[in-house]
Formats: C-alpha cells, structure tokens, sequence
C-alpha cells in the first residue's frame, strides 16, 4: 500500500492553472475516425465478438461505441493512440484524462509550449471522443495574472461517500470561490499521519481517501493551496467507517450537441497556464503532435501477435498496453490507491487458478484478472456476480471484513 501511495503522491507536474480573460483562438475539429479503418470492418471478421454482446446487459461504452482501434490497434511507431488526418502524425499525451466532465478546466502547460499547436481531446455528453487543434499563444500574448494575496475560501466541506469497494474509500469535497489545488490530511484521532494530494487545479474538488479500517472514526482538514501560494486549512470535521452511504449515481443527460471548446491564457511569472471552456461538461486530455519537442517516453509497441494476423490485417497492440494501459488513458482515477493493485505478481503461498483468472503472459495481474473487456451481465463487468468469491478465489485467507 506504501508504495502505491507514493505513486499517487507524486505530483503530476503537469497539472496546474489559473484565471480571468484572454484571447480566443482558433479550433479546428477534426474527428479521430479518419484514419481508423471503419468499425463495421472489425466486426465483419469479428462477427461472433461484435455479436456476443448484444444481449449482454453491461456493455462497455467504448465498446458500444465500436471504438474498437482505440483499444486495439497499435500505432505504427511510438506512442498509443495514433490520430491524424492522413494517419501521418500522433499524439503524445502530456497529462492524463481529467476524472470528472466539467465545463471549465484548467491546465499548467510548460512555457516551451507557447506559439506551438497542440492537441486537445474532449469527451462530452455524448461520450463521443472528439480531438481538436488548438494554436497556443507565444508566451508574452498571454495574459499576465495580478498576484492575489488573500488566502482562497473553502466552502461546502464534507465527506458524500463512504463505501467498501475493492478497497474501503471515503470521499471528501469541497469548494473554492477560485482554482486551487486539492489536499485531505486524515487520521484515526488527529487530521494526521496520512495525505492525498491531488495538483489538479479546480474549484471543484474531490479527494478519495483510502487506507481505511473498518468500523473506526477518522478526523481530517482540506487545505486548498491557490497559483500564488495563498493556502488555506479548513477546520477538522470528522467521518465514520461503522456506515457506509453512497452518492447516488447521477446520469448526465446525453446529449448530441458537438462539443465546442474555446482557450484562454495567462502567466503567471514564468509559469504558462490554459484555462478550456467547453458548451457542456467534458473530460479533457492535451497532448503534442509526436515530433514537436517534449521527450514524452515512448515504449515501442510490440504485438508479438502479428505473426498469426491474415496479411494486410492491423498491427495489434501488446497485449500489455491492452489489458491495463488502455484503461488509463480513460479511467485515469484508477491508477494508484483507487484500485486494486495490477502489474504484480502473487505473493509467495498465493495460487492462482489462471483458468478462473486471466493474468498477463508473465503471471501478473492486470485489469482482465477480475473485469470481461466488452461486455457482460455482471454489474462492472466484474468476472464473477459474487464479489466476495471474486477475491476469494485469489485470497484464499481473507477473514471477514469485506
Ligand atoms: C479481413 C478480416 C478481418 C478484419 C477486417 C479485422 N480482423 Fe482482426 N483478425 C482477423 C483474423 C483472421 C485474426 C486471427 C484469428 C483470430 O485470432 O481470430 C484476427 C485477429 C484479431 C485479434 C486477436 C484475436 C485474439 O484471439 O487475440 C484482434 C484483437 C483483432 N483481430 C481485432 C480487430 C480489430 C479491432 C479490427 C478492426 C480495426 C479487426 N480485427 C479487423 C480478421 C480480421
Ligand atoms: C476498452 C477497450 C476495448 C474495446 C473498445 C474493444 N476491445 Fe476487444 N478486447 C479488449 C481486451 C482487454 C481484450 C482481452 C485481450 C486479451 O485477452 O489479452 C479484448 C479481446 C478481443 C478479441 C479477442 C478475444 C475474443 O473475445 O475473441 C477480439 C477479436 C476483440 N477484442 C475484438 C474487438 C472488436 C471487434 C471491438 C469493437 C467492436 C473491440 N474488440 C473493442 C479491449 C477492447
Ligand atoms: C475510450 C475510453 C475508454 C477506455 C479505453 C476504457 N474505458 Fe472503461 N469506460 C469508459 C466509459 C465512457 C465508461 C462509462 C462510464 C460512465 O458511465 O461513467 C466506462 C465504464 C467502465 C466500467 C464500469 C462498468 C461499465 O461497463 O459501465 C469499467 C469496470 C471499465 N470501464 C473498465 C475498463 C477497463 C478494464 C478498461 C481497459 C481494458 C477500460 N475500461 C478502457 C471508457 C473507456
Ligand atoms: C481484483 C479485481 C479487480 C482488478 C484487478 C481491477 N478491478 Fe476494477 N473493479 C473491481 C470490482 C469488484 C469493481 C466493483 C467495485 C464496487 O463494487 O464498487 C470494480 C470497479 C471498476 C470500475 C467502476 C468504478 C466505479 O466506481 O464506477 C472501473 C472503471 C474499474 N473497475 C476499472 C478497472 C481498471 C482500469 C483496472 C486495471 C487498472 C481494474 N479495474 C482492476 C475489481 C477489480
Ligand atoms: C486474480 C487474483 C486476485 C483477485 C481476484 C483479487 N486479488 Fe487482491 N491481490 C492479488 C495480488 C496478487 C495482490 C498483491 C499481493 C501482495 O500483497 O503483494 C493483491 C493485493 C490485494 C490487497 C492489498 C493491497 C495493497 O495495497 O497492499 C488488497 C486490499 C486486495 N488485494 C483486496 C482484494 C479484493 C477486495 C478483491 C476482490 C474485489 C481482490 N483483492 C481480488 C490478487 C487478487
């Protein structure tokens, strides 16, 4: 758990922000079907595949959306997910999905960035995946933000979730009148001993807590850090672990408005910060064209598949990047303490029965260990209806407490 921990507490410098406005620049919209080859042909090969799920009742929405190259199909060079209009360039992304869709987001871009092209994707309402151009200002055109010096208010504070999943998890939020950072410092008698931290800038914040017993009382403090330092530490509250309550889950109306995106940007000293104001709640992604500077590290994509492929078929991704990397590129939220842990292998004394559970060519665990990839019956996707059976089967000697 320690070491996971500090996975997640490493500050993804990437993230950051800042406010007020600026100038409007120019979108091109492009949408990323152009180079794939069209759905209904993997599924024209693929029929028993495409046509297993059509009775199921969980249908993975990437999936219904028969956005099957995304997972599938492996870029011809570096990075995942190629894109471009004549299948030429592709991307390399400098920050991961934002977690929740909202109308306004906010990013930190290194400054070496300023007067360059990136790319931004966006996923609204309509869970379709659009990718957009966008022309970054040179840095001077960017708006120089005032420094404030009055400390940010926290508003709103409290815990909305407190459930046992794969792992126990609080939910801590809050609000701020401007875009800070998100930190919860909690313990069993004090708001001490443990932290998440999250850089992402919002105004909106959200902090899952784990590393949680059962049936204890737990203290904690939000501290909002703002773009010019200004720091604020709520008073304590404290929450329960003896009842578990959930937030009910609300389904965003769909819609199919195209998503527009407009830019603005500021600087603050030398720091160079986008703030992406959308016409409906979306998820948001940036990243470069490949080429254009940013040593993002690259690992080449090995099917080690292709071998069995009829000629002229897609090169596939490897088998690695599919069964967890791909995950994280929507789900980013469960990277870190949010899940259970992936990429390792059993501990000494566990057996597992690899008919009853996939692992990687290697004998780790991957996302498929526990969820069918399109679609099932099972809530989640899960492998087994039953949860407790689902980690019995690996953990032969959990007592209780699930
Ligand atoms: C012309 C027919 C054809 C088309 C079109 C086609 N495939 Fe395939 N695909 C095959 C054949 C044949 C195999 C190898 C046999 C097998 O494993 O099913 C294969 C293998 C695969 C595999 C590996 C299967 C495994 O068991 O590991 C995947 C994944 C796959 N294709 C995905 C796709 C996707 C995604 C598309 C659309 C972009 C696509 N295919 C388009 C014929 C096709
Ligand atoms: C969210 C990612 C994702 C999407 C979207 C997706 N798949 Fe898959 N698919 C997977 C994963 C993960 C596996 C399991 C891979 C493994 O066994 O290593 C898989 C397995 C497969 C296989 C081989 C195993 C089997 O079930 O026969 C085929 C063929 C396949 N997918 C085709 C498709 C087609 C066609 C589409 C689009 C209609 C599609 N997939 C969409 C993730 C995806
Ligand atoms: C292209 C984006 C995308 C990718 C890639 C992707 N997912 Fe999803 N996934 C979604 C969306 C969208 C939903 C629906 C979320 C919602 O309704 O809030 C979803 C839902 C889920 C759910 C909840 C159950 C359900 O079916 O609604 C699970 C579990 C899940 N995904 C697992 C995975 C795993 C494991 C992978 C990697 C093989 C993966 N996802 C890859 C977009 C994606
Ligand atoms: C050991 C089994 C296991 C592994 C491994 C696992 N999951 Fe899950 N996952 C679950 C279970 C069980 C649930 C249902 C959680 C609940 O009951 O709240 C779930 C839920 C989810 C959800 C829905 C969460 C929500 O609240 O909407 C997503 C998304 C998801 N998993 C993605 C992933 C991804 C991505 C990976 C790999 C990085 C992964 N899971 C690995 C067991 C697992
Ligand atoms: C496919 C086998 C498998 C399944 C199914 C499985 N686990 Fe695990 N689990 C593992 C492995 C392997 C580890 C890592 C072993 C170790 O502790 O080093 C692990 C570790 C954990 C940990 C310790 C996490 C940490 O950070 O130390 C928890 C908690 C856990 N699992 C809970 C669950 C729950 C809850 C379920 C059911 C939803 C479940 N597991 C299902 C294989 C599995």
């Amino acid at each position: 758990m320690k070491k996971i921990l500090e996975n997640y507490l490493r500050p993804r410098s990437f993230f950051a922000g800042a406010l007020v406005l600026a100038l409007f620049l120019a979108i091109y919209g492009w949408s990323m079907a152009d180079n794939v080859p069209a759905p209904e042909q993997c599924c024209e090969c693929h029929r028993q595949v495409c046509e297993d799920t059509a009775d199921k009742r969980y249908v993975h929405a990437p999936f219904r959306e028969r956005q099957c190259a995304l997972c599938h199909i492996a870029p011809s060079g570096t990075d995942r997910i190629a894109i471009a209009k004549n299948g030429q360039s592709q991307v390399q992304w400098l920050t991961e999905s934002s977690p929740r869709q909202e109308i306004e987001s906010w990013f930190s871009i290194p400054p070496v960035l300023a007067g360059k092209k990136i790319i931004l994707q966006a996923e609204g309402l309509g869970r379709k995946m659009v990718r957009m151009e966008v022309q970054l200002p040179n840095f001077l055109e960017a708006e120089q933000l005032g420094a404030v010096s009055r400390p940010p208010e926290i508003s709103g504070l409290g815990v909305d979730e407190v459930k046992q999943g794969v792992l126990l998890t609080a939910r801590v939020i809050w609000k701020t009148e401007r875009i800070t950072d998100s930190t919860v410092l909690y313990g069993e008698n004090a708001p001490a001993g443990k932290s998440i931290v999250d850089p992402r800038l919002t105004k909106e914040h959200e902090v899952l807590l784990t590393d949680l017993q059962p049936g204890r009382n737990y203290s904690f403090v939000a501290v909002s850090q703002d773009i010019f330092g200004n720091k604020t530490v709520s008073p304590a509250k404290t929450f329960s672990t003896r009842t578990f309550f959930s937030r009910p889950r609300v389904e965003q109306a769909k819609t199919t408005e195209k998503v527009t995106v407009s830019g603005k940007y500021f600087r603050v000293d030398n720091r160079f910060f986008a703030k992406f104001v959308a016409n409906q709640p979306i998820r948001v992604r940036l990243g470069t064209l490949a080429g254009q500077m940013i040593n993002v590290s690259t690992k080449a994509a090995s099917s080690g598949r292709t071998g069995k492929l009829p000629p002229g078929h897609l090169p596939l991704t490897d088998s690695r990047f599919l069964n967890t990397g791909v995950c994280y590129s929507c789900h980013p939220q469960t990277k870190g303490v949010l899940s259970h842990p992936v990429d390792v292998l059993p501990k000494r004394g566990m057996i597992i029965d690899n008919r009853a559970y996939k692992l990687s060519g290697d004998g780790r665990i991957t996302c498929m260990s526990c969820h069918m990839p399109h679609a099932s019956d099972n809530e989640y996707r899960v492998i087994l209806s039953d949860k407790k059976k689902l980690c019995l089967g690996c953990h032969k000697n959990f007592g209780g407490g699930l």
